[in-house]
């Protein structure tokens, strides 16, 4: 990571003085021992996925039974429950994975999540899958989530269609629950009628979840080498654990500067990756940073509205879209450059007409526009900072993943919040209970429907 572009001597008032990232060094310390003692005494389960290889086995036995048998894996969960599964598959395949032949995705499935409940985009879903060929995820830690269940529902019907009653074993092939291991409607089907399951522990939060079967069990089935992506992840966390020294540790350097610059009015967090593979990795990071940092109330109970707002754009083609504010617009924003140093593939450039761009590649036009657009910030007195690594792989991107829920936890703790809890969601979720007639939510529905109503024959309406 380099952050000389976020220094005042770079990007003057904007930046940052090297003297305050010195005084966060001791706070930091004691945050460092904070977070390791929550590690140990088992509050923060993410910290534990990367060095979970117990679970790998079985996850690729299961993955292997059903390469040949099955051609897609259908994973139905929401928001921490769907968008690391995405992050992978983006960062890690072909950008056309689907359009593949199975023989190119070398027997491996193609990836559908179904993370809304647009009917449209369900209904398209099911216009090109044969359920007989496709294991659904059911994902869900609450096991509740109305979302992650109605689309179940649906794509149960659709599957009972093909089976007949006796071939019920049959049927309960298709279906894999990751859920809460004792809690909520979907565990409680998993005892009752014995489906496939996996376990997502009650101290793993969902945003810091997809290094958990979360995210293994889609990943394992197209493919991806998911031992990679723990040791890519266990060898970042190893080192943040045994460094309480600012400056030698990666992810609390990142969250201190993320805070300062927040406390300078920098309130938005632009994530920009130079390659499409990482785009989803940008939306992960979204989530993650939002929800965990995003909150009403301190850890001392007083309402302090905090939390920066995450943007994810992507270099090159937002240069054409959201460069021009980035650049020239308010002085609000820390911009994160998320830097390839080698692409998987070279493009040359063909030499025609004589012009200029024959002969060079596709790679030296992305670097020297991901060059070109760095300085022109810098030069605006725009905070931006790079995080290069060598290469897109399993290793490379399980670093990424435990590194910013890392810089999350120890961001947390310097805005003095709770980042692991989400009480604006639950509002929304409750709330969605009691419109759609869960049982125990009567009163609030009634209320809830004439304050929605009121709504509506509001007089400022055009
Ligand atoms: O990070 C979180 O906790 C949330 O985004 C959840 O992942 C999301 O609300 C889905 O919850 P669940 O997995 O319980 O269905």
């Amino acid at each position: 990571m380099n952050y000389t572009n976020v220094l005042n001597n770079r990007v003057e008032q904007h930046g940052v003085k090297l003297a305050e990232i010195k005084k966060l060094s001791k706070k930091f310390k004691e945050i460092h021992r904070k977070i390791e003692e929550d590690t140990r005494s088992g509050k923060l389960g993410f910290r534990k996925l990367p060095y979970n290889t117990k679970l790998v086995p079985e996850i690729l036995s299961l993955a292997e039974r059903y390469r040949y048998k099955y051609n897609n894996f259908v994973v139905i969960g929401i928001g921490g429950s769907a968008l690391g599964n995405i992050a992978i598959q983006q960062a890690l395949h072909h950008s056309c994975w689907n359009m593949l032949s199975k023989e190119e995705r070398k027997g491996w499935l193609r990836l559908f999540v179904l993370d809304n409940v647009d009917p449209v985009f369900i209904k398209d879903i099911l216009d090109i899958i044969d359920v007989r060929e496709t294991v659904f995820n059911i994902i869900s830690k609450a096991g509740t989530t109305a979302e992650c269940l109605a689309n179940f529902f649906v794509l149960l019907k659709e599957l009972k269609k093909c089976y007949k009653k006796e071939d019920l074993d049959k049927f309960k092939q298709h279906i894999i629950i990751t859920t809460g291991p004792e809690k909520g409607f979907l565990r409680e089907l998993v005892n009752k009628e014995g489906y496939t399951s996996f376990v997502i522990e009650d101290n793993v939060v969902g945003r810091f979840s997809v290094l958990s079967p979360v995210g293994l069990v889609s990943a394992a089935f197209t493919g991806v080498d998911i031992k990679m992506l723990l040791r890519g992840a266990r060898e970042i966390d190893t080192l943040c654990s045994k460094n309480d020294s600012l400056f030698n540790n990666i992810a609390g350097m990142y969250a201190v500067l993320q805070y300062l610059l927040y406390q300078k009015g920098k309130h938005i967090s632009v994530m920009l990756p130079y390659s499409n593979n990482l785009y989803y990795l940008a939306d992960w990071f979204r989530q993650l940073w939002a929800e965990s940092l995003g909150k009403k109330y301190n850890l001392n109970n007083q309402i302090v509205n905090v939390g920066p707002t995450p943007i994810k754009a992507l270099g090159v083609t937002d240069q054409h879209s959201q460069l021009q504010l980035y650049i020239e617009g308010p002085y609000d924003k820390v911009v994160t450059f998320l830097s390839l140093e080698k692409y998987s593939v070279k493009v040359d450039i063909p030499l025609f007409y004589d012009h200029y761009l024959g002969g060079k590649t596709l790679n030296q036009l992305i670097k020297a526009e991901e060059e070109a657009t760095r300085l022109a910030l810098t030069k605006n007195l725009r905070p931006n900072l790079t995080i290069s690594i060598p290469e897109i792989s399993p290793y490379y991107l399980g670093q990424l993943f435990q590194f910013f829920e890392l810089a999350a936890a120890y961001a947390g703790e310097l805005f003095e919040i709770n980042p692991f809890d989400q009480p604006g969601v639950v509002l929304g979720k409750e709330l969605t209970y009691a419109l759609m007639a869960r049982p125990g939510y009567e009163k609030q529905k009634n209320i809830i429907e004439r304050e929605i109503e009121k709504m509506k024959f509001s007089k400022y309406i055009v």
